[in-house]
């Protein structure tokens, strides 16, 4: 894995969304896999400058999210679909068509998963997925566990991951799922580029153990290490907190 400290979060940002605006140019067509959460909101925050100074088109664009709340649909204001809407696709030209989303009311939650894989090898896979990850080292909604799926499936939310989601729940944990629909490791280790983005201190010992520690299925991040073009980037914080005393 290459690992890159930025000083700032925005300089993280910055960075990516060049990275993405470049390969959404050389590759019209190009299939992006896309996270949710705080840490992205910057990027797509540049994302959306660089479009508008640069004009870049986005109509061959096809992404897939990595995961989207059961129950929720993009009218509800917590969904992850809602975030990516008002974040992202409402600003630029996307085909809606090309969105690809888990559908958290689907009511055959497990066809469901099944129809999002399939729809992910139509597209001939994922070439460029952007990932976060949570303090307890999970990817997507793969929860460190004694065994972890490989494809689209229905994922029980740890507590700590449910009280980092209050904020889409103007703060009210009752209000938070307990399950998701996610991508799968093999989903995930399938994406042909994986970039990596982590910003505070909080994620300092997922961060360390993901690159130095051995591959777990405790920390699911650690199964990166498998992948062969994986990119992970840092702010300085969080890097400062993993560099040995
Ligand atoms: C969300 C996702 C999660 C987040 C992770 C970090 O789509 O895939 O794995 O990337 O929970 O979230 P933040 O950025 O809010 O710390």
């Amino acid at each position: 894995m290459i690992c890159e400290t930025f000083p700032t979060e925005d300089a993280l940002a910055a960075t990516l969304g060049r990275l993405v605006v470049d390969a959404v140019r050389r590759q019209p067509s190009i299939v992006l896999g896309l996270p949710t959460g705080r840490t992205p909101i910057a990027l797509y925050g540049e994302l959306i400058g660089l479009t508008r100074e640069e004009s870049i088109d986005w109509s061959g664009v096809r992404t897939f999210n990595l995961d989207e709340f059961v129950g929720l649909s993009r009218a509800d204001h917590g969904s992850y679909r809602a975030f990516m809407d008002t974040h992202l696709f409402d600003h630029v030209n996307v085909d809606p068509r090309h969105i690809g989303f888990p559908d958290g009311r689907a009511p055959d939650l497990a066809a469901e998963c099944d129809r999002y894989e399939r729809e992910i090898a139509r597209a001939r896979g994922i070439d460029l997925l952007v990932l976060g990850i949570g303090a307890n080292g999970h990817i997507g909604f793969n929860e460190p566990a004694d065994a972890l799926a490989a494809r689209t499936h229905v994922a029980r939310l740890d507590e700590e991951t449910r009280a980092g989601n209050t904020l889409w729940f103007d703060g009210d944990l009752r209000r938070v799922p307990h399950e998701a629909l996610t991508m799968g490791m093999a989903t995930i280790l399938a994406a042909r580029a994986i970039v990596l983005m982590a910003t505070g201190e909080a994620k300092a010992d997922a961060v360390r153990a993901m690159l130095d520690g051995g591959v777990t299925t405790r920390l699911p991040a650690s199964f990166l290490q498998l992948h062969p073009q994986v990119r992970v980037m840092l702010d300085e914080p969080l890097a400062a907190a993993i560099r040995p005393l």
